[in-house]
């Protein structure tokens, strides 16, 4: 069986992109395969993956896929298969890294934004499960990057997936922006067409060791209790000390942008907080495949 899982937040910047790219490295270090659909025009997944955009302009991406099912042979149905291209993280001798072998990629360019108009058809908010009917069946795991907005992409996003994971910063208004998107599917699940979709957990990304923080995270566990992920793990014997705690939130850290530039998994850099962090990816890798149990 295959779980279909959008990371959203009505607003932007609190780490949804960052949280698909490497939630997909660390479900690939537990073996699964995972396609990641990038449902944002700015396609910054796409390009985490180590995908240029100049190479993308000749190939069809995610919007192709969308559309066919206005014009495509069997309606669009599967049409993502025509469009999927393998991650392209490479190791220092130019052969893709274990990570990235079992990662494909459903690409978008800024043109994706051409789709975003489309939703008054009828029945339009169902053609990206419509494209992705037979394919997600192909992968343990189907990721969704969604842009930071409630329009016709994200609802898209919303009527294809079995879960949303909401990633959240621990400020006033990520807060809000995440509950904003489960009051959107709340209210909305008939016009998904989507019954199925379910709130899967809440991710916290970006804390500091501050009183501030702490009072933010606070509030976010007072509205979604146990779906808030504690991805705490205490790592190595106990009793000889080779233990590698890890913090229950994701910590704020520059070493994600430089992951982001290098356009790699952050298990290619060593150091002790880059274990930490592959640590608490291997977490959240671990809650997805425990949502599906
Ligand atoms: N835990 C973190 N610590 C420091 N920087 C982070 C962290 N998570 C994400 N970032 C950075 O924040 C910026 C926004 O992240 P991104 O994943 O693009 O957010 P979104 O997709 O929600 O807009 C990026 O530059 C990213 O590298
Ligand atoms: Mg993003």
């Amino acid at each position: 069986m295959s779980l279909i899982i959008a990371f959203a937040n009505n607003k932007g910047g609190t780490g949804k992109t960052t949280c698909v790219v490497q939630t997909a490295a660390a479900l690939a270090r537990a073996g699964k395969s995972v396609l990641v659909a990038d449902l944002d025009p700015q396609g910054n997944a796409t390009q985490s993956f180590g995908l240029d955009p100049e190479s993308l302009q000749s190939i069809p991406t995610v919007s192709e896929a969308i559309k066919a099912n206005t014009h495509g042979e069997r309606g669009g149905e599967g049409a993502a298969a025509d469009v999927v291209v393998s991650c392209e993280w490479r190791d220092s001798r130019g052969a893709l890294t274990e990570e990235a072998k079992l990662i494909h990629v459903l690409p978008a360019r800024f043109d994706l934004e051409n789709r975003e108009s489309e939703s008054g058809t009828p029945g339009a908010v169902r053609r990206f499960a419509k494209a992705l009917a037979g394919v997600a069946e192909n992968y343990d795991y189907v990721l969704v990057d969604t842009r930071p907005s409630l329009g016709h992409l994200s609802q898209l996003a919303y009527a294809a997936a079995d879960y949303v994971v909401l990633v959240t910063t621990p400020t006033y208004f990520a807060a809000e922006g995440a509950g904003r998107v489960v009051d959107f599917i709340s209210t909305s699940a008939v016009d998904l067409n989507n019954s199925k979709l379910k709130l899967g957990g809440v991710v916290i990304n970006k804390v500091k060791q501050t009183t501030a923080d702490r009072a933010q995270i606070d509030g976010i566990v007072e509205t979604y209790g146990d779906k808030v992920w504690r991805l705490r793990t205490i790592k190595g014997k106990l009793g000889d000390y080779e233990v590698e705690n890890t913090p229950d939130f994701i910590p704020d850290w520059t070493r994600f942008a430089e992951a982001e530039n290098a356009n790699s998994s952050l298990s290619a850099w060593s150091g002790d907080r880059a274990r930490k962090t592959t640590a608490i990816f291997d977490q959240i890798a671990a809650n997805i495949i425990a949502l599906a149990a």
